[in-house]
């Protein structure tokens, strides 16, 4: 098994991190990294529990070689949260009741982390479409939904301020 050195952002920290050709990204951070949060539901791209930010666009990690990180950078649930205060996504599903097991939420937080950022006023289609990867099969979506509307609000208005 060849092994390589790789210089990856993570969570806006630089490491070199030497990783095994066929390690995935999700298997680097959470063997490697104790990055814990990524969860690996399917390890085949289909459920969004490792959905982590990959140069700011959602990623299934366990669909990425984590050789292919060189020189990325990687948002994963662990950096969401500034130092004193959650992201206003966090804040939100907690307050909307959208957390029931919680094992799709990492995944959740991130998908909808990446849309308000290209989107600070996502429409319900909008939403939907960007959580469309993201399997949830605990409960239907509409507190999930209703957490990324409460999200944009807020985020707005913090714009404004
Ligand atoms: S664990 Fe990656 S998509 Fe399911
Ligand atoms: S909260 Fe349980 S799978 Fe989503």
């Amino acid at each position: 098994m060849a092994f390589h050195t790789i210089s990856v952002t993570i969570n806006h920290e630089t490491d070199q991190v030497v990783v095994p050709s066929n390690m995935t990204l999700m298997q680097m951070l959470r063997e490697k990294m104790a990055l814990t949060g990524t969860k690996n539901g399917c390890s085949a791209g289909e459920c969004g529990a490792c959905t982590v930010l990959m140069n700011g666009e959602p990623v299934n990690s366990c669909m990425v070689l984590a050789v292919e990180c060189d020189g990325a950078r990687i948002v994963t649930v662990e950096g969401l949260a500034g130092d004193k205060q959650l992201d206003p996504i966090q804040d939100a599903i907690i307050q909307a009741g959208g957390v029931q097991c919680g094992f799709c939420t990492p995944g959740i937080l991130i998908s909808s982390r990446a849309l308000l950022d290209r989107n600070p006023s996502p429409g319900e289609e909008e939403i939907k479409e960007a959580l469309v990867g993201n399997l949830c099969r605990c409960t239907g979506y509409a507190r999930i939904i209703d957490s990324v509307k409460a999200a944009a609000k807020v985020q707005l208005v913090q714009a404004e301020l």
